[in-house]
């Protein structure tokens, strides 16, 4: 049976209902497709495919060329999750304008439902015109990638009470702007259970601990297909990477002994 499509509204009544949020990232049209399969909520078309299809180093370099490419791909799937795509980094930093015109490409040109940016503080009105311009925004705080030298590294954020309040304060500060719902990234759990108690809006997280309303992983972690590092917060469901270069192998082999193709794959 056809899923139906999850909407807005949906997502708020499953954290009134207490109901968990499943969330995942896709990066083209079959792993859309297995992801909507599955029965994932909302579906990321993050930024993390700089690294994990691209193979930048981090996720600063990909293009909104690049991004809008892979949102359409996944569109294509026509997934019933709810489909947020990532702003890469400097097209929504520099003004208002230029925010709200690229946001607006990924719903026009990409056909995603929504758009998610990195940053509280001064990133705060950027959303709030975003969002004024009928584009909906999912907002990112905690670890956020494309600013980690900033933070430091890769590393967990809101540790003291002053970083933890800040955190708070960014929190409260998106909502009230309009963003529908906020990844948390890399904080500690005590931190995302009383941001997650205080906010209206979905919080999903990402080594976030177990107390918000969802939770968002890397597609590529998630099944084993990217192993140049580990997160902590990681949980492998699957090691896919194995899997494929044993199969791979074995094609080569049969090819070089002539086992492949046999009659059943050729022609009379
Ligand atoms: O780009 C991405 O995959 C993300 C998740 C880590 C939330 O932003």
């Amino acid at each position: 049976m056809e899923r139906k499509k999850v909407t807005l509204p949906h997502l708020r009544e499953m954290k009134m209902r207490g109901e968990k949020i499943a969330m995942v990232t896709a990066y083209d049209y079959p792993t859309a497709l297995l992801a909507d399969r599955a029965g994932m909520d909302m579906l990321l078309v993050g930024d993390s495919l700089a690294m994990v299809v691209l193979g930048y180093e981090g996720t600063v370099p990909v293009t909104m060329e690049e991004m809008l490419h892979h949102t359409k791909a996944v569109m294509r799937a026509r997934p019933a999750a709810f489909v947020v795509a990532d702003l890469p980094f400097l097209s929504y930093q520099v003004g208002r304008e230029e925010a709200i015109r690229n946001a607006g490409r990924f719903l026009k040109e990409g056909g995603a439902d929504a758009v998610k940016l990195e940053g509280g503080g001064a990133m705060v009105p950027i959303v709030r015109a975003v969002v004024e311009a009928g584009i909906p925004v999912m907002g990112h705080l905690g670890l956020t990638p494309q600013t980690a030298s900033l933070l430091g590294g890769f590393r967990v954020q809101g540790k003291g009470a002053e970083a933890a309040e800040r955190i708070m304060a960014d929190a409260k500060a998106l909502e009230e702007a309009g963003a529908f719902s906020l990844v948390l990234e890399c904080v500690p759990s005590a931190l995302a259970a009383e941001i997650t108690a205080q906010l209206k809006i979905p919080v999903i997280g990402i080594g976030a601990g177990p107390h918000c309303d969802g939770q968002v992983l890397v597609f590529h972690d998630l099944v084993g297909l990217f192993d140049r590092f580990l997160p902590k917060f990681v949980k492998r469901y699957a090691n896919l990477s194995e899997e494929i270069v044993a199969a791979l192998s074995q094609y080569c082999q049969e090819v070089r002994t002539g086992v492949f193709p046999g009659e059943e794959h050729s022609f009379k």
